[in-house]
């Protein structure tokens, strides 16, 4: 890695740390609510049980990503936008894996350049391969900043793209974890359970 690329995740961290600090009260806020909510969701004890959960996601529009629990897990499913495809690889010299090739992150189908069964939709463990804190995203997309969108751990400052595949130079070890899953529809996701090969 060269001394460009330290300074260029110098850079991004120093703006994470920016929209982490905006962000942690209203976090703190969620996660109040949470029981709450997770008593209420039948999907959600769906997912204590173990049992798959149906993800609807025909009304998540571009550039958008809903949360999901599943086996007390967070999941976050994001419907990645055209430009965001587009960028994909933008910070690609600075991944640890960029080809997937920590077998034990995804499932077959989605060791891919995009880390998924369609590529418009990324479904993925919300938790930090380093201590297990929920990353917070920052979604826009910098092309002078080689910055096509994102995750950052507030907890200790990894890093993540857009498919959750870990900087370099990072506490983070690994990417982040993609759950099994597979498509019913076009527009519903089951998650927890896939075909082995999709
Ligand atoms: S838990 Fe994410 S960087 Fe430590």
């Amino acid at each position: 890695m060269t001394d460009d690329d330290l300074d260029q995740i110098d850079r991004n961290r120093r703006h994470f740390l920016g929209v982490a600090t905006a962000v942690t009260g209203l976090a703190g806020a969620g996660l109040a609510f949470y029981p709450f909510l997770a008593s209420l969701q039948p999907s959600a004890r769906a997912q204590a049980l173990g049992s798959p959960v149906e993800v609807p996601i025909g009304s998540i529009e571009p550039g958008e990503m809903v949360r999901v629990l599943w086996r007390g897990k967070l999941i976050f499913v994001l419907h990645r936008s055209d430009g965001m495809l587009e960028h994909l690889d933008d910070s690609i010299a600075m991944l640890r894996d960029p080809n997937s090739e920590v077998v034990e992150q995804q499932p077959d189908y989605t060791a891919n350049a995009t880390r998924s069964v369609k590529p418009e939709f990324l479904v993925v463990e919300g938790a930090c391969t380093h201590l297990g804190c929920a990353p917070i995203e920052d979604f826009e997309v910098r092309p002078a900043d080689s910055w096509g969108g994102g995750f950052f751990c507030p907890c200790h400052g990894s890093i993540f793209d857009l498919a959750g595949r870990v900087f370099k130079g990072v506490p983070a070890p690994t990417n982040l974890r993609i759950p099994p899953h597979r498509f019913v529809r076009d527009d519903l996701i089951l998650l927890g359970q896939d075909t082995g090969a999709v």
